[in-house]
């Protein structure tokens, strides 16, 4: 398998609970290496774009305002976006953050230790990973210019 970029964001409730510090410690405990790193205030058309893979869906809507800070009192909508490199980056990272639904994520993993599903049933999961090849492109692209990110230099 050959090196590969991910996106990573890390989302509002990871932000407010003060576990950023955590999410990049254990991505970088699984040996990735960051490639790239900018705080960004999320407009509705970036993060609508973002998650247009789920338009239509009952959760998107709420989903759009998550990503935006909206359900956590989050200033300026702002969130980490992190570009990740390493062999097998894509799913290395998403084992990392494990399953989507917190309350099936494995309890080692960010989402299982400190993600939860609130009573109006919005998932929050501390972080956004790439899912394939395909996504990491499209999403590191729309989060990122390419002078913003370090590409492996040939050697
Ligand atoms: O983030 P991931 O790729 O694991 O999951 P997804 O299926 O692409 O969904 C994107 C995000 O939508 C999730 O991370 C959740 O925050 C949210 N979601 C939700 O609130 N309710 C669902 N039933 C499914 C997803
Ligand atoms: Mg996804």
């Amino acid at each position: 398998m050959a090196s590969q970029q991910t996106l990573i964001l890390i989302k509002p409730d990871a932000a407010k609970r003060r576990l950023t510090g955590l999410v990049i410690d254990r991505l970088d405990a699984a040996g990735l290496t960051l490639a790239g790193a900018k705080m960004v205030s999320v407009s509705e058309k970036l993060a609508k774009e973002h998650y247009k893979e789920h338009e239509g869906k009952h959760f998107y809507a709420d989903l759009v305002r998550y990503i935006r800070g909206e359900h956590h009192a989050i200033p300026d909508q702002r969130v980490l976006a992190l570009v990740y490199e390493g062999e097998d980056a894509i799913a290395l990272a998403r084992k990392v953050a494990g399953a989507t639904n917190p309350e099936k994520a494995d309890p080692s993993t960010l989402r299982g230790s400190f993600g939860r599903v609130t009573t109006t049933g919005q998932i929050e999961n501390l972080l956004h990973a790439s899912d394939s090849p395909a996504s990491a492109e499209r999403e590191i692209n729309l989060w990122f210019s390419p002078s913003e990110i370090i590409r492996p230099v040939a050697k």
